[in-house]
């Protein structure tokens, strides 16, 4: 069946979300290859949300966060931990919602456009295995309606991708 987003562009945001969850949750429960459904995973989310230019991975790699699949532009391939929002995520291990990049000491931009910015570590039974980073070109983007539901998705995401075979 293909994809149409369009079908949901005057639902209620909160309405639009839900769908998101469940079609995630429909795309990935029918695939088993966790390459595949980490890259379906960057794509629905740049598909249901609004005004954002990035969404995608960075997997732990030998202490290192390393590049996954993801949508938007060309990005820096490694990030040490402890640097950028997404090393002090991969750090912290909780979830950071910066409502203005360039007031981020150490932001690491990659698209010129990005002005706010979400990321969630990747954590299951106690082990960090990335990132999950979401970038958008207005101020303040994501709000807890945000927040929570990506870390919904995540853990759909978790569900259905094993992150052990990816690192
Ligand atoms: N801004 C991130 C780097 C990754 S790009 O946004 C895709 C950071 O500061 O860690």
């Amino acid at each position: 069946m293909a994809f149409n987003v369009d079908l949901y562009k005057n639902f209620k945001v909160e309405e639009k979300y839900k769908i998101f969850l469940e079609e995630l949750e429909n795309y990935l429960s029918k695939e088993k290859d966790s390459l595949a459904n980490l890259a379906n995973s960057s794509a629905f989310i740049y598909a249901f949300f609004e005004n954002i230019n990035w969404s995608g991975f960075y997997l732990l790699k030998e202490n290192e966060l390393v590049l996954g699949p993801f949508c938007g532009m060309p990005a820096t391939t490694r990030i040490k931990i402890g640097e950028g929002v997404c090393g002090y995520t991969a750090e912290k291990r909780e979830v950071v919602v910066v409502d203005n990049v360039c007031e981020f000491p150490g932001h690491i931009a990659c698209d010129v456009r990005s002005k706010s910015e979400i990321v969630l570590p990747i954590i299951q039974n106690d082990i960090l295995y990335g990132v999950l980073d979401i970038d958008s070109g207005v101020v303040a983007r994501f709000t807890s309606l945000e927040k929570e539901t990506l870390e919904a998705a995540l853990k759909i995401m978790l569900k259905y991708i094993d992150f052990k075979e990816l690192i």
